[in-house]
């Protein structure tokens, strides 16, 4: 069989990023608008997007950092917290200020401090996004220390996301950045009110990378990657087609100063290679003719949102992409992830 020396797509959306603010968001939001036609913000600012008039100042920010001529639509999110106003939630989704709320169990991840501290708290907030129509968004992990890190997303599946299932039977949910065989079960068992998101890095990366030859903080992430046989249910699942998966890819920028420390933050900066690498993991696997679903479909779909008109075209040689990017005004750079393994796609 003759290899595609080209790769025509439906322009993708990417349904999980972290732009931040100022000249940091200034640096990376011209990268995702090179692939992506949309993306949905995550709202994990300090302080976080909890109200309609920041999701929209936020939103113009963003717009005025796309490169002239370039079409792209950031698609904004509340961040709940405990004391989360139903009315503000479900009138900001009517007026079209944003499209979903993040839950950040309180102290998960980045800039998650300001998150929820139990399920009980938002329940009449989850009840308003449910006559709204409006798709909860999940980083999904437990924060009780005892549980252990690598544990964490098939605890919350296990402890949280069940029971919030059953007590919210018509709210939509997306579980983020996947990375556990329980996570594509949950998903496939509860499709399709549930969907969730892949980020290229969980494809390519299992827990044994982040220590390969000393320690890789540039592959730390949350939720961190799992043991291979995860890696392996993910790469199932995003190439099989099924529409209850989609393209995610939380890139998550840090400066390299706050990465290489010694207590680094967590958060992969993938956004200039996304779509380079989804296409060699859907090579690999045999399953190209699957990727505009994935990447192009199946997220619009689950959104209610029409697919995008446009293509976008991938060459067959090998990935050209930054080491790293630099943020000019902050003085401080940004390194750009790479897989070990080789990446045959750019454009
Ligand atoms: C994200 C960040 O840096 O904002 N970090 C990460 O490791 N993915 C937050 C998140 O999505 O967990
Ligand atoms: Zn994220």
């Amino acid at each position: 069989m003759t290899s595609p020396v080209s790769l025509t797509l439906r322009r993708p959306d990417d349904w999980h990023v972290h732009f931040r603010d100022g000249p940091m968001m200034e640096a990376v939001v011209p990268h995702t608008a090179r692939q992506f036609a949309r993306a949905i913000v995550m709202p994990n600012l300090v302080p976080p997007v909890t109200r309609r008039a920041q999701a929209e100042a936020y939103r113009d920010r963003i717009r005025a950092a796309v490169p002239a001529g370039v079409a792209f639509e950031p698609l904004m999110t509340c961040y709940l917290t405990d004391d989360a106003d139903p009315a503000e939630l479900a009138e900001g989704h009517r007026a079209g200020s944003w499209i979903a709320a993040k839950l950040y169990p309180a102290h998960a991840t980045t800039n998650s401090h300001f998150g929820v501290t139990s399920i009980d708290r938002i329940a009449r907030g989850l009840e308003a996004m449910e006559k709204a129509g409006m798709p909860l968004l999940v980083h999904g992990e437990v924060t009780d220390p005892e549980v252990d890190i690598f544990d964490r997303e098939a605890v919350f599946i296990d402890q949280v996301l069940g029971p919030l299932l059953r007590r919210h039977q018509g709210l939509k949910m997306v579980l983020e950045h996947i990375t556990t065989a329980e996570g594509v079960a949950f998903v496939e068992e509860h499709a399709p009110r549930v969907g969730g998101t892949i980020t290229p890095h969980h494809l390519v990366i299992n827990r044994s990378d982040i220590f390969k030859g000393g320690i890789r903080p540039h592959l730390y992430c949350l939720p961190i990657a799992k043991r291979e046989p995860h890696r392996r249910a993910l790469r199932r699942a995003a190439t099989s087609g099924h529409p209850a998966f989609f393209l995610g890819t939380d890139t998550a920028p840090h400066t390299v100063d706050t990465k290489e420390s010694a207590c680094g933050c967590a958060g992969i900066f993938n956004a200039p290679v996304a779509m380079q690498i989804y296409a060699q993991v859907f090579t690999d696997e045999g399953a190209l003719d699957r990727l505009e679903a994935f990447a192009s479909l199946n997220g619009p779909r689950f959104y209610g949102l029409p697919p995008n008109e446009e293509r976008i075209v991938l060459r067959a040689a090998p990935l050209m992409a930054p080491d790293a990017i630099d943020v000019p005004q902050a003085g401080r750079s940004v390194v750009v992830f790479r897989p070990d393994t080789p990446v045959g796609w750019t454009f």
